[in-house]
């Protein structure tokens, strides 16, 4: 995506991008030295063969390189990091004429690298120490790895020591992703006109696409477009080319990136105002009150815990439930209409590395029992960037379970088949967390963008 889109303002990027490699570079010489290795080689990934053809899948660059630099559409490309020296980047420049070879990178960030040109494989092998024995690499295996003799590949414990503080960013992170929002609210706000004028699934997603300037391979996750029952479909992959017959809501998850950087974001519209209308408005007041509940210190499971107990309490105001909140909480009620965690680490990937580590040795952190999609367990600190998206679905395999069994009579059945229509709710936002709370970094481009 170039730089000079519409809703990015990079200027800044420039100044920011320098200390962020500093701080990357000097985590990185922590992390080698705790692990015994004395140089990092990252792949920015290979492209992937379509089977009985010599076509390829869209390219996704590996996050651990994207790290580095902000390239995500050229495979083959390595950075190797020795400390006290510069980073390099050897970037795949090839003779082609099937396809257009990326043009040497030169912009905000490519003055802090030694840059080198490298035709193939073999080159980028000649361009690196004879030996690698000492070397820790990350990426995918190729077929010359092995002849590379490097010290390891992929070593959990040296993984583990870089994604952990991966979850902090930096401030040039940060202004990535605050970029990312925009663009991501810019495709929000043209896909919620496509639904006011009756678009189809399909129809609306290129409204998103056109709304934030990118190709579908260019953003982080598949677009989710969900009209009317199918917004219960929690990753619903399906886009419908024709609208249906009659247009009740719109559940729409998509988000774009900047930089490699991603965006996450859910709205839910209703056609006509009405009982599910007024649902979204109580899913969105919820939403409000658990995003001033983040701030550093606090436990995401604990933020979780308390989804529950919120949900419990809009199924009661809604009258979706026959018995108390407290009793829809404690009977395992709110997980039929809830089943997802409520939000995860954001960042190079849009479920970011590192959610569950209580330190890079030191383990994991185990769910809350009952809650097996958690993706996130630790401790907030300043600089996570994560999603708070609480959600409630009309879902029927997990209806069916709850009419089978002793949980069938605290559910208010004919409210629940008179909602199942409209297929669910999820309202997504992505925060950047500080020490006194945190920068709804959504809110504030729909803010800027004048939309909601
Ligand atoms: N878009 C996937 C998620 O919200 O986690
Ligand atoms: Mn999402
Ligand atoms: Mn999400």
């Amino acid at each position: 995506m170039p730089l000079d889109d519409s809703a990015a303002a990079p200027a800044n990027l420039a100044a920011l991008f320098g200390p962020h490699l500093t701080a990357l570079c000097r985590r990185t010489e922590a992390a080698l030295q705790a692990c015994g290795f004395e140089a990092l080689l990252v792949h920015s990934g290979s492209l992937l063969p379509v089977f009985q053809d010599d076509r390829t899948y869209p390219f996704e660059a590996n996050a651990p390189f994207k790290v580095w630099a902000p390239l995500w559409e050229v495979p083959d490309c390595f950075v190797h990091f020795e400390p006290g020296r510069p980073p390099r980047l050897l970037f795949h420049s090839p003779t082609d004429y099937w396809y257009k070879p990326a043009a040497l990178p030169q912009d905000y960030w490519t003055a802090h690298f030694e840059i080198v040109p490298c035709a193939d494989l073999s080159a980028a092998r000649a361009a690196l120490p004879s030996s690698l024995a000492r070397t820790a690499y990350l990426g995918e295996d190729f077929g010359a790895l092995e002849s590379w003799a490097v010290g390891a590949v992929n070593p959990t414990r040296l993984m583990r020591h870089l994604d952990f503080h991966r979850a902090i960013k930096s401030p040039y992170e940060l202004e990535c992703l605050r970029i990312a929002s925009r663009l991501g609210v810019q495709g929000h706000l043209a896909a919620a006109r496509a639904f006011a004028a009756g678009a189809s699934e399909y129809e609306i997603e290129l409204a998103f696409l056109a709304g934030c300037g990118q190709r579908e391979q260019e953003l982080p996750y598949n677009p989710i477009i969900a009209l009317n029952e199918n917004g219960a479909v929690l990753h619903y992959q399906v886009l419908e080319k024709r609208p249906p017959p009659q247009r009740r809501s719109l559940l729409i998850d998509a988000g774009a990136e900047f930089g490699g950087y991603a965006s996450d974001i859910t709205r839910t519209h209703a056609a006509t105002a009405g009982d599910f209308a007024a649902l979204v408005a109580q899913m969105d007041r919820m939403q409000q009150r658990l995003c001033a509940e983040v701030g550093a210190g606090v436990d995401w499971r604990d933020i979780h815990r308390l989804a529950h107990r919120l949900l419990a309490e809009v199924l009661r105001e809604a009258d979706l439930i026959t018995c108390s909140a407290e009793e829809a909480l404690a009977s395992g009620v709110t997980r039929v209409f809830l089943p997802h965690g409520i939000g995860h680490l954001l960042g190079l990937e849009v479920h970011d590395a590192g959610g569950f580590m209580r330190s890079p040795d030191g383990g994991d952190i185990d769910r809350p029992e009952g809650h097996p999609y958690l993706r996130l367990t630790r401790t907030l600190e300043s600089g996570f960037v994560v999603t708070m998206e609480p959600g409630l679905y009309f879902i029927e395999p997990l209806l069916a379970a709850a009419r089978s069994d002793a949980r069938a009579g605290r559910i208010h059945w004919s409210r629940v088949e008179a909602l199942r229509p409209y297929g669910g709710i999820r309202i997504e936002d992505d925060l950047a967390v500080t020490a006194t709370g945190c920068e709804n970094l959504t809110r504030e481009a729909f803010a800027a963008a004048g939309g909601s």
